[in-house]
């Protein structure tokens, strides 16, 4: 299936209440979320056929729609049966799920009071989000664009609309040979990837950027726990810019990218060290433990 457009793939993609053959999962031109940026969604990854933190990531979805100002049209636990389900009727283990909410068509302009809330859950295979970055060290450009301040956006929200300057940001480091770039947030502080969170690790102690202005992520979380079990520091805090050249070691984490290391960013340059690896293989055996799911 890898290669293959995501509009022209076998398979079944839950939408509006039944499941549709793949190619027929569609919408309209005129939707409020292609214009107006009126969509909120999910990534999450299924191994062995269970999903991590299903119910952490239905939660988020209902909380970025409720920021957005709409519920979902299903409650949280039948949202996590459906996932499941998806998965399940495409005949897949190890999987990406893609829940996605957004605003239709009966009014088209800023305001969208009446429009309807449509839901759909895609599922497909996805392998190393970073490709042989996990061995190898991902290469991260620093980007121009910064995430934005609190009272700009709802920057908590998994919402398309902040995914913009993601992809700005994400296309002008592959224009540059970069695998990602780094963002700052709106005051100049390190503030993560275009789509996963970072952390350093200098003196055996951890050290993160508190995520006041952007998503505090499930994997972050797991991996701040995971830390923290290990007896290891881990210090959430705003990072400078400058204290990069002080680090010693650098990874990613998300759902997508899951624990990734960093071998550079920009000028700056970091050991895949012992702490990265070991918080490799703790993540990717608990993603497989059942009793932690
Ligand atoms: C911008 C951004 N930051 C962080 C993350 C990591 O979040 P999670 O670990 O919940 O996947 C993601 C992925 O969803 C993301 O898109």
């Amino acid at each position: 299936m890898s290669g293959a457009a995501y509009d022209d793939r076998d398979g079944w993609i839950w939408m509006d209440g039944a499941f549709r053959p793949w190619r027929e999962a569609k919408v309209h031109v005129l939707t409020h979320a292609l214009h107006y940026a009126s969509s909120v969604f999910e990534g999450e990854r299924a191994y062995d056929g269970v999903i991590f933190e299903s119910r952490k990531h239905s939660e988020r979805l209902a909380a970025s729609a409720a920021a957005l100002g709409f519920s979902l049209p299903i409650p949280v636990e039948q949202l996590c049966e459906l996932k499941q389900e998806a998965m399940a009727k495409n005949g897949l283990h190890d999987a990406y799920i893609r829940p996605v909410a957004w605003r239709g068509s009966e009014m088209m302009g800023v305001s969208a009071q009446n429009n309807t809330i449509h839901l759909a859950i895609a599922t497909w295979e996805w392998g190393a989000y970073y490709g042989d970055a996990r061995t190898k060290g991902a290469r991260l450009d620093i980007a121009q664009w910064r995430r934005p301040a609190p009272d700009t956006i709802p920057c908590k929200a998994k919402a398309a609309g902040l995914y913009m300057i993601c992809t700005l940001s994400k296309h002008e480091a592959e224009a540059k040979g970069y695998s990602d770039a780094m963002m700052m947030d709106h005051r100049g502080y390190v503030a993560e990837a275009t789509g996963a969170n970072i952390f350093f690790v200098k003196g055996g102690v951890v050290h993160t950027p508190d995520p006041d202005c952007f998503l505090d992520g499930i994997t972050r979380q797991t991996i701040v726990r995971l830390l923290r079990e290990s007896d290891i520091e881990v210090v959430e805090r705003h990072i400078e810019p400058q204290e990069l050249e002080t680090f010693e070691q650098c990874f990613l984490t998300g759902t997508a990218a899951e624990v990734t290391p960093v071998s550079e960013i920009g000028p700056y340059n970091f050991e895949i060290g012992t702490l990265t690896l070991d918080m490799l293989g703790k993540y990717d055996r608990l993603v497989r433990s059942r009793p932690n799911r």
